[in-house]
């Protein structure tokens, strides 16, 4: 366990008070469907008075929030207006539940707002829906990798690549969209499995980035490079395993260089994420056919019943000097679609996160 949830003693029931008071919060509420890149016209910023706490529930003020790409596509199908969804950390300045009190910092997808009021045990009753996580004594870190390499990002790389790709010993890695917050954790858990790994992310100073401070074997600038004579320069051995970021012609190239019974996992699709309608890209069933590959799309909340194991693991690797993590911090509340469309644009090394408070 991360976190003794059940304080008992006096000195925790000091920890929390009774009522919040009446706190104005701010959140952005979606007024018009994306069109392209996200801007700052399709958002209204809303004030809203918070209601008094109900016993159980607590109040907690954001300090960061994050910025993913699921958001530019799950907005797609919800009924206008509504309020835009997010990951965040948030420290607990009220509370009328005893396993959270005051000081405690939580993590969980309360939206983009200044405050918010939830009631933590009921929404980790709520099956594939990320649980709200007690943050644990990061020591001198930020509490901000609780959005990255110790959260959602760092679960999806650590149940990705054990669930879902399998990488032995010797093998090779290659994975796309290699520079931010997923494909930078994939890489180096590849090399504490021991496994060759090869990135592709957009720009040099990402790909110096993986080789010079994550181990990467190799990194690729997939906007310079022909893939074909990339991988054929940096996979000797040719591919057993691709954890595929962005999805299209790229994917298709690198699973033609794959192994026979090869394994890919496919995480998400970015490069398609803000194009109208789905480009066209080469047939892949051939390829799947021929070299007997396994394709496994996911979603990291499958594995919500052992979320607080990855973020262990990751921890310890953390603490270990194994894992290495790499933050953009945009700062105010106000910045929030800047850091949006920043990250879907590439700007960002590692994580992306909004410095709220
Ligand atoms: N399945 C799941 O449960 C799950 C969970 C988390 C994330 N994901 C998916 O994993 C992927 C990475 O997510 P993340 O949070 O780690 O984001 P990220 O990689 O930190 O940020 C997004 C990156 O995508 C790249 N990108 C943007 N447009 C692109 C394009 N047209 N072609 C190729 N790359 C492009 C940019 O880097 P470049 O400079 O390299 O272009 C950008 O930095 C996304 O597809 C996301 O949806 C899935």
């Amino acid at each position: 366990m991360l976190h003794k949830m059940v304080p008992t003693c006096n000195f925790a029931r000091r920890m929390y008070s009774a009522a919040a008071g009446k706190v104005k919060a701010q959140k952005y509420v979606l007024t018009k469907y994306f069109q392209g890149e996200p801007k700052k016209s399709d958002f209204k910023i809303v004030e809203e008075e918070l209601p008094e706490l109900k016993e159980g529930e607590v109040l907690a003020e954001t300090e960061y929030i994050s910025v993913d790409p699921y958001m530019r596509i799950y907005m797609n199908n919800r009924k206008l207006p509504t309020d835009m969804i997010g990951g965040q950390v948030a420290k607990i300045i009220s509370s009328r539940n005893q396993k959270y009190p005051v000081g405690k910092y939580v993590s969980g997808y309360f939206g983009w707002r200044t405050h918010a009021i939830l009631n933590p045990d009921a929404r980790i009753t709520q099956p594939g829906f990320v649980p709200v996580t007690v943050v644990p004594d990061l020591g001198a870190h930020s509490v901000s990798l609780s959005l990255g390499v110790l959260g959602m990002p760092g679960n999806t790389a650590y149940f990705g690549i054990r669930e879902i790709i399998k990488p032995k010993p010797g093998q090779t890695i290659v994975i796309s969209g290699a520079g931010g917050a997923v494909g930078s954790h994939v890489g180096q858990i590849g090399k504490i499995v021991g496994c060759r790994v090869v990135g592709f992310a957009g720009s040099d100073e990402k790909c110096e980035y993986l080789e010079k401070e994550l181990g990467f074997d190799r990194a690729f600038n997939y906007k310079t490079v022909d893939i074909r004579a990339a991988l054929k320069d940096s996979c000797p051995e040719k591919v057993d395993c691709y954890f595929d970021n962005v999805g299209g012609e790229i994917s298709a190239t690198i699973m033609d260089y794959m192994n026979k019974y090869g394994r890919v996992g496919v995480c998400g699709t970015i490069s398609s994420y803000s194009e109208e309608t789905l480009p066209k890209v080469t047939i892949m069933q051939p390829v799947i056919v021929s070299k007997e590959l396994t394709v496994e799309g996911f979603n990291v909340n499958r594995w919500t019943d052992r979320w607080n194991e990855g973020i262990q693991k990751n921890l310890n690797w953390l603490n270990e000097g194994k894992l290495k993590y790499h933050e953009k911090v945009y700062h105010g509340f106000d910045n929030m679609v800047d850091a949006f469309v920043g990250m879907l644009r590439g700007d960002n090394i590692g994580k992306a996160v909004v410095k709220v408070k």
